[in-house]
């Protein structure tokens, strides 16, 4: 953008330039910190898990909102339509760039442990891991952050009040929903945990305990008023007042270790998202306390010292194999919760640690995970949501939140309609024993008071001087796997739709295994692959819920598409 202190005739020129824009109805140039610069988006697009959600962004931009306002409302009917991935009893990244100044930023409202965590606190006496102590019961849930970016997001970055944006979400949960087969299937895999709460049980189960039936109405009237409660009070009304002391009484009444002052104590944190560079794109993605931008700018750094069309199709996949293994394993030894932690980032992203790193990798063999140093490692399934927001004037978001697993604990206290999560379980709960997804951590990991988990949730925005893309999924520990092929395929020119479909394999260092989707290897691949060492291991199920954006900048043409392994819905506006 053409600023105040150009000459006199640029200036000029760049007014004329806005005025026939404005005739048009295209907007004008943005200029981004890095001095790219291209035309705002003439249409909006969201692409979420649920089509309810995607149409509360939708209802909330029609009433004057921007990206940022959508965020919210799409966030708060998730919570509502989608109760099992995501809520105010979560938290997860948000990461966001405001068009007129190109300003980006990642908003952490990661959940963090509570103040009375302690870093043996799931071990028994002799050192050994209680089970299932981190991801059941209240012990396991650590401080949602969820509700503290709705304000903030609202109050900072957004147009309309956080009670216009609530609004849907509020409908949602007060007047109910149908009961859909994807949130069906997951009510009857997690039924006997439903069933042990009583306030969940009466939201999600029918009187005698069974599975709904496909339609049948879900209601919840205390998760209304809870939302209520925030669209008047703002994130006060979650964290200190009438529903803090619910949560805490709740939650203690259970064994939990909550107390209003974590609570009251919660904030948002704004941090510098990750920049990186692959072959003239431009990478942003997730800071820590989430590895996923660490782990896909180093699986990138690893991989732009090869032509990687130069390749036969295998030899590229064990290209990109021993990419993810060798980035997966500095997740495990290094990252956490920065504001506790030292990290040798500058280290781990570096052109130069790539080339080391890119110096183990023989194009014709497998390396073990075991020849590089580290340490110890099972894999994930769907719960977690991510969307992605592209506005008229050019705002996006890339959104992954998170309960953990599916409903989280599934415990909610009563008179919340808040279902608590188990993100206590992405820490390291002793060094080497693997969490629910199979990852092994180290101290860096480890459970301290006030700390927030490691996480691997990945919201990226890829640019070219051709276009953009804003991606992101669920998949637990396959979340920085998936964002890094759906890059790839980006940058190969495939489109929105194309990227989304497209089949999916993962290495995350330990287990030393490519576990790979049915059709993403043909029976070629497999024996080259088996031919170079790999040990492969066929999913027997579709991973991810992928929501993807992409704009192009000549034609302006947005696409928006939605994970055909879910049901969501990529909209344009
Ligand atoms: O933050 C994380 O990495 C995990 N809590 C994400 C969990 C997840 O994606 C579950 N979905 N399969």
């Amino acid at each position: 953008m053409i600023g105040r202190h150009a000459p006199r005739a640029a200036r000029l020129f760049s007014a004329a330039v806005w005025l026939i824009f404005a005739i048009v109805g295209w907007a004008p140039p943005a200029a981004y910190a890095d001095g790219v610069a291209h035309a705002a988006a003439h249409k909006a697009a969201i692409a979420s898990a649920y089509p309810l959600a995607s149409q509360a962004g939708q209802e909330v931009l029609a009433a004057g909102g921007n990206a940022f306002d959508a965020a919210v409302a799409v966030s708060a009917a998730l919570a509502v339509v989608e109760p099992s991935s995501s809520g105010l009893g979560g938290g997860g990244f948000y990461l966001l760039q405001r068009q007129s100044d190109g300003y980006e930023t990642m908003l952490d409202a990661r959940e963090k442990a509570p103040g009375a965590a302690s870093r043996d606190m799931y071990l028994d006496k002799a050192g050994k891991p209680v089970e299932d102590a981190s991801i059941s019961g209240s012990l396991a849930s650590a401080i949602p952050g969820e509700p503290a970016a709705f304000e903030y997001l609202a109050r900072k970055f957004g147009k309309l009040s956080l009670k216009r944006n609530l609004e849907p979400a509020i409908r949602l949960a007060r007047e109910g929903f149908p009961l859909y087969a994807r949130l069906q299937t997951a009510i009857r895999y997690k039924r006997g945990i439903l069933l042990r709460w009583p306030d969940t049980a009466k939201i999600f189960l029918t009187a005698d305990g069974g599975v709904p039936d496909l339609g049948t109405v879900i209601k919840q009237p205390d998760l209304a008023n809870t939302l209520e409660i925030i669209a008047d009070q703002g994130a006060k009304g979650f964290y200190e007042g009438r529903v803090a002391s619910d949560l805490v009484a709740g939650v203690r009444a259970g064994g939990g270790i909550w107390t209003l002052r974590d609570l009251a104590a919660y904030r948002v944190i704004e941090r510098k998202p990750l920049i990186g560079r692959y072959h003239g794109a431009r990478i942003v993605s997730a800071s820590p306390p989430s590895s996923g931008g660490v782990a896909l700018l180093d699986a990138l750094n690893i991989l732009s010292g090869f032509d990687l069309h130069r390749f036969d199709s295998a030899t590229r996949k064990h290209l990109v194999i021993e990419a993810m293994r060798r980035a997966y394993r500095d997740r495990a030894i290094y990252l956490g919760d920065p504001d506790f932690v030292k990290m040798p980032l500058a280290q781990l992203m570096s052109p130069d640690y790539a080339a080391g790193q890119r110096s183990s990798i023989r194009t014709d063999k497998a390396m073990p995970s075991d020849l590089l140093p580290g340490i110890e490692s099972a894999p994930a399934g769907m719960h977690t949501t991510h969307f992605s927001i592209l506005d008229a004037a050019g705002n996006r978001v890339a959104a992954t939140i998170s309960v953990n697993l599916f409903f989280g604990t599934g415990y909610m206290p009563p008179k919340t309609g808040v279902l608590l999560n188990n993100t206590m379980d992405d820490f390291s709960t002793k060094p080497g024993v693997p969490n629910e997804f199979g990852l092994v951590g180290a101290a860096a990991n480890s459970i301290e008071p006030n700390k927030r988990s490691l996480s691997s949730m990945t919201p990226s925005f890829v640019e070219t001087p051709k276009g953009l893309m804003i991606i992101g999924t669920p998949g637990g520990s396959y979340i920085t796997s998936m964002v890094l092929l759906g890059t790839l395929d980006y940058l190969d020119g495939m489109s929105a739709d194309q990227i989304v479909r497209s089949p999916r394999y993962h290495h995350q260092y330990l287990p030393d295994v490519v576990d790979y989707e049915s059709d993403a290897l043909t029976d070629g691949e497999i024996a080259e692959l088996k031919a170079m060492g790999h040990r492969l291991r066929v999913s027997g199920r579709k991973w991810g819920n992928m929501q993807v954006i992409t704009w192009d900048f000549a034609t302006g043409k947005v696409d928006s598409a939605s994970d055909p392994r879910g049901d969501g819905e990529g909209l344009v506006y």
